[in-house]
């Protein structure tokens, strides 16, 4: 039976973090574990590499956009190579056969008669690449905080307004479809609320997939994004997927435009969406913009992927938000897998090779772990890891209770050979039943435990179904013991991690693109209030200009800042605007800067421009008309 799942495809203009890793961790264990159910589960991943930030990303970087995609979609799929996850597809929105697909669905809304052409005009953030609804010119974009800008273009518009009573019937008739709850609760009243129709292409983006035969027409990056869900898979009979696992600040794209765009297309609709919270570090969101990022890469070097994991998955409440922090990280990893699994494990084998030799006694098991197993199976199914992770640790704790009532150090001394056999076998089946239970939170470390426990079959193949505790082989030979969970020593583990992460955070910031230097100072770069009054910036008005003989790119010009004589001022503007063009221009000027020689001559000022990699500068101006001298602050 085929189980299809999705996460998120990531956005590209930041290197990858914990926060994406978590999402992909729940559907790598969530694959596992539907495995262990019986289905044939496909996982697919991708990045998300069009519109304009990640256009400016790789001007930033000084990389042309396909290069500068290429290499943090490598990065992504590195990240989740090293954390050892089990993807099948990861898709990038760049891929050809991608663009095909995006294309297809496009048409089949056409086709239906869910598409038409309009004019917009609206509030836009430029930075977000978002159209704010309902924005006044000059109001903030509500993801950044920066001012919006007004724009009116030809767009292709989606008739979303006809799929309210279909969307809200969606959701009533299939109570399942979105989960959990809340995030149900709110999708509902925003669709109650009302649909516009969504404009799903754009004219003033180079960097997306073009829309076939409508010139500049690209697609929306949502329209294209939501798509790879479909082409990941395309002929492989998977559509449609069982799951979209994704963060709750995406909710509305999934639960609303996704599903109403394949109703418009005809298509056959996802059967399941779950917004997991946010993780947060220091009280706030994750986030590149914010700067307080975790990454994955230092703890896995220091404490192993599966600390992680079960970190994630025990402490946080799927579904709601969780904080993150190294010291809730260590004391997690030595309170439940160091002195829980691990201690049981090792104590359970060492017993084993030093009273029998290493041989697997015979049972009988007293140990039914039947209700254990049913709990953890409906929890993950509800997707409560962290209630299904405690039924399996009130398991262990359990075990080692009996280990203890049993005291099998006293039964090797005095007792019949078989009670000792008793105790040992009951301890050993139990682990054996743990450690296929945790097997999907923890791959790694279970497969340890499995092979110390002399399992021959491999744990990937063990399946619920057939799952039955009493079953361990006596006489089978355990293998080789190794404690799968050592103790860790928090200071030291944690300033490890912390040294690590500044490591790979410079590393990171290379690959974005940032000079060394420029990531070095990046923290501390941020400059007090006095310091920017420091600067005399004025309203400058340029009386003269000329080229200056021998330079391309030079020009000389006199300006007056309303002091008593005009400034000779020499600026690499020549490229970009003639003589003509700077005279009667009002523009700003630096005006305490100490004088400079410029191909022999005194420029005492320096003018403002904004310039865009290496493009040509442009200068700044004013729409009011304002006094020369003026002082900006
Ligand atoms: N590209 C879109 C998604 C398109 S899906 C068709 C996008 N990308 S993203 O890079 O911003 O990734 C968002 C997802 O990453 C979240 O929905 C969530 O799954 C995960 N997370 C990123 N930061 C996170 C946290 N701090 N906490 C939890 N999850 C986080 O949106």
């Amino acid at each position: 039976m085929k189980y299809y799942l999705t996460t998120p495809i990531y956005y590209v203009n930041a290197a990858p973090h914990i926060g994406h890793a978590y999402t992909t961790i729940v559907a790598d264990l969530l694959k596992r574990f539907k495995r262990m159910e019986g289905y044939e589960p496909v996982l697919t991943t991708g990045s998300d590499e069009h519109g304009v930030n990640v256009e400016r990303s790789a001007q930033r970087a000084g990389k042309t956009p396909k290069e500068f995609t290429d290499a943090i979609a490598a990065e992504f799929e590195r990240q989740w190579q090293m954390l050892g996850l089990q993807i099948d597809h990861f898709q990038r929105t760049t891929n050809p056969q991608h663009a095909r697909v995006v294309q297809d669905l496009f048409e089949r809304c056409r086709k239906n008669g869910y598409v038409y052409k309009g004019s917009y005009t609206g509030q836009y953030c430029i930075f977000d690449n978002l159209y704010v609804n309902d924005a006044k010119p000059g109001d903030p974009c509500p993801d950044c905080g920066r001012p919006t800008e007004t724009i009116t273009e030809e767009n292709f518009f989606f008739k979303l307004s006809a799929f309210q009573e279909k969307l809200l019937a969606l959701y009533e008739s299939n109570p399942g479809f979105l989960q959990p709850e809340t995030r149900r609760n709110e999708v509902i009243s925003f669709v109650k609320a009302g649909l516009k129709d969504l404009s799903i292409t754009r004219t003033n983006i180079k960097w997306g997939i073009p829309v076939e035969g409508e010139s500049p027409h690209v697609f929306y990056v949502w329209f294209d994004a939501l798509a790879t869900y479909m082409s990941a898979v395309e002929g492989e009979g998977q559509w449609p997927a069982d799951l979209h696992l994704i963060g709750k600040e995406i909710v509305r794209f999934h639960a609303v435009y996704w599903p109403a765009f394949l109703m418009a297309a005809g298509l056959e609709l996802p059967k399941q969406i779950f917004a997991h919270g946010w993780l947060l570090f220091e009280n706030d969101k994750m986030s590149k913009s914010r700067g307080n990022i975790v990454r994955a890469e230092p703890i896995k070097e220091v404490m192993g992927a599966d600390a992680l994991r079960y970190f994630l998955l025990r402490e946080v409440v799927f579904g709601q938000d969780g904080s993150f922090s190294y010291d809730a990280l260590v004391g997690r990893y030595n309170s439940d897998l160091a002195n829980g699994l691990g201690n049981l494990a090792s104590r359970t084998l060492t017993m084993i090779k030093q009273y029998r030799g290493g041989l697997i006694p015979a049972g009988p098991s007293r140990f039914d772990s039947e209700p254990t197993i049913q709990k953890v199976r409906e929890a993950f199914d509800a997707f409560e890891f962290s209630k299904g992770l405690e039924s399996i640790w009130s398991l262990i704790g359990a075990v080692d209770k009996y280990i203890v009532t049993r005291a099998p150090w006293k039964q090797a001394k005095d007792a019949p050979p078989e009670q000792l056999d008793e105790t040992l076998y009951t301890a050993a089946d139990a682990l054996r039943i743990v450690t296929a239970l945790v097997s999907p939170v923890l791959p790694q470390s279970a497969d340890k435990i499995w092979a110390q426990l002399g399992m021959t079959d491999p744990l990937s193949s063990v399946r619920f179904e057939t799952l039955k505790w009493g079953e361990l082989r006596p006489g089978q030979a355990i293998g080789e013991i190794a404690a799968v969970f050592p103790r860790i020593e928090a200071k030291d583990a944690i300033a490890k991690m912390r040294a690590l992460e500044e490591k790979v955070t410079a590393e990171q910031q290379l690959l974005m693109g940032k000079k060394a230097e420029e990531a070095a100072a990046e923290g501390p770069a941020k400059i007090p209030i006095d310091d920017f009054l420091k600067v005399d910036l004025r309203v400058g008005l340029v009386l003269t200009a000329e080229p200056v003989k021998g330079s391309t790119k030079l020009m000389q010009m006199t300006v007056d800042i309303g002091e008593p004589a005009p400034r000779t001022i020499v600026a690499g503007i020549a490229e970009a605007y003639t003589a003509a063009d700077l005279v009667n221009r009002k523009v700003v000027i630096v005006a305490n800067l100490q004088p400079r020689k410029l191909k022999g001559i005194e420029s005492n000022g320096m003018i403002v421009a904004a310039s865009v990699n290496d493009g040509k500068p442009v200068l700044a101006g004013f729409h009011e008309d304002i006094p020369v001298g003026a002082r900006l602050k």
